[in-house]
């Protein structure tokens, strides 16, 4: 590995130095006595231009190879560019090509593709530059949330993928079974996790301030520009923490992020600006500009009504809010995100906290412009008796007896929330489909 990476030299500009680069020929240009190497080592969303003399010495038997998405190494010098379009160029002495491309068959041939193109080459898009600008704000918002955790004292649980509670319940688990039909191979049915919250809980009433982060699934059979079969999500459990507190938290995570975007992806981010989102700076600053609006469920169910508005699914007390509901909300009522809270009990899990009136739960959800739910969360129910009741309604007990445990031993005040973190790439990046925010989606009738 001992060659330059690019966005390094851009940044650094060490004009006159001779330096090796390794990367991906993206485009190739020639004049009368000069040709033009546009490389990409994936370092940033910036090419480096490297100029040779197609004449020289030893060139000759590579120049018929040395096309678009072949991997080479260049050696040479770098000098200002005396041409416009960029800053320093790489006057190259010696270039080998390491990686051939078989020109005619390649898929990535041109400089721009539609996303709907590129869906269809999930294993080559990378190489595009708004995939891979995507995978790099990715992998940049991920450590950012762990950085905050850490920041906050908050201690990484790798909780379980495989799980024998269904924490939503809402039926929608992959099962999991071995090659020979085995069902029962952990002694009961299990199934891939649909959220890590339960054993979040245990580690919470030990550790006080716990978070895990990482892949979900559900095997809902919605293809939404918005649902994924397998998504990340980022969870936090707090002990000694009601339902403001756990929205006061949410807030600060979301708008940590967005700026931490803002701070740490600006080159990245100008790709989305420029072809996804012309708003998009608008819109984020929007975010860290205001306080989230916080509303109950009954005032929501209100400002729905009076609005006039005939919605495709018209709503009364009880109902749950569709993403049409969710979009008007935050995007014509408020312009701003909208957290409610207090949801109708029959219509959340069954670990979420009643409140007094026996008719609510101390739930929340956030609602962002243009997303609609970007997060989901409670207080959740510490009290035993009140607990039980509300798992009997329907559920196999035998499964939850160590999450009821947790309520008889030593029971505090607790409460947590999940962000769908391809949600939040979606809003901090203006792209419309999921399926572009994650590497290789998994959607009904999709996983390559
Ligand atoms: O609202 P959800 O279902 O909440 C939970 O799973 C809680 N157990 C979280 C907790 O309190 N620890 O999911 C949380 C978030 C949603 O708000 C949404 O952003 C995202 O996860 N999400 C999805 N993202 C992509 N594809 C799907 N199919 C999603 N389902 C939920
Ligand atoms: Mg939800």
């Amino acid at each position: 590995m001992d060659s330059s990476r690019i966005n390094l030299l851009l940044r650094t500009r060490p004009i006159g130095t001779e330096v090796t680069v390794k990367g991906w020929v993206r485009t190739r240009r020639d004049s009368k006595s000069v040709s033009f190497l546009e490389i990409n080592d994936g370092s940033g969303l910036a090419n480096l231009q490297v100029v040779f003399d197609p004449s020289m010495p030893g060139f000759n038997t590579i120049l018929k190879d040395l096309a678009t998405g072949c991997g080479v190494e260049a050696r040479g010098v770098i000098r200002h560019s005396p041409a416009p379009g960029q800053d320093i160029e790489l006057e190259a002495r010696a270039i080998k090509i390491v990686g051939k491309c078989e020109s005619a068959a390649y898929p990535m041939q041109k400089k721009h593709h539609s996303l709907e193109f590129l869906r269809s080459v999930a294993h080559l898009r990378p190489r595009s530059n708004i995939i891979g600008a995507m995978a790099r704000i990715r992998s940049r918002l991920s450590y950012a949330v762990h950085r905050f955790f850490n920041e906050r004292g908050f201690c990484q649980i790798h909780t379980p993928i495989i799980t024998t509670s269904d924490c939503e319940g809402a039926g929608d688990i992959f099962q999991v079974i071995t090659r020979d039909g085995e069902r029962e191979f952990f002694g009961r049915r299990a199934g891939l996790t649909v959220s890590g919250q339960l054993e979040a809980e245990a580690y919470a009433l030990a550790l006080g301030r716990v978070y895990t982060f990482g892949p979900t699934f559900r095997a809902e059979n919605s293809n939404t520009s918005r649902h994924l079969a397998e998504f990340w999500m980022i969870e936090p459990e707090m002990a000694f923490c009601d339902l403001a507190g756990d929205i006061d938290l949410a807030e600060e995570l979301l708008k940590y992020l967005i700026l931490f975007a803002f701070d740490n992806c600006a080159a990245d981010l100008e790709i989305f600006r420029r072809f996804v989102d012309k708003d998009l700076s608008r819109r984020l600053q929007q975010i860290l500009d205001h306080d989230f609006i916080r509303i109950s469920y009954d005032e929501a169910i209100k400002a729905l009504e009076g609005s006039g508005r005939n919605f495709e699914f018209p709503l009364e007390w009880g109902d749950d809010l569709q993403s049409e509901h969710e979009k008007f909300l935050c995007e014509e009522v408020y312009n701003a995100p909208v957290v409610v809270t207090d949801y109708p009990r029959a219509i959340k899990p069954f670990y979420m906290r009643v409140n007094d009136d026996k008719k609510t739960v101390a739930a929340m959800d956030i609602l962002f412009p243009g997303i609609g739910e970007i997060a989901g969360g409670s207080q959740r129910e510490e009290r035993y008796g009140v607990l039980l009741d509300a798992m009997d309604e329907g559920m196999e007990l035998d499964r939850y007896e160590w999450y009821l445990d947790l309520r008889r031993f030593g029971s505090v005040e607790h409460a947590g929330f999940g962000i769908g973190f391809e949600r939040l790439l979606q809003f901090v990046t203006g792209m419309g489909n999921i399926r572009d925010v994650i590497a290789f989606p998994r959607a009904p009738g999709q996983a390559l």
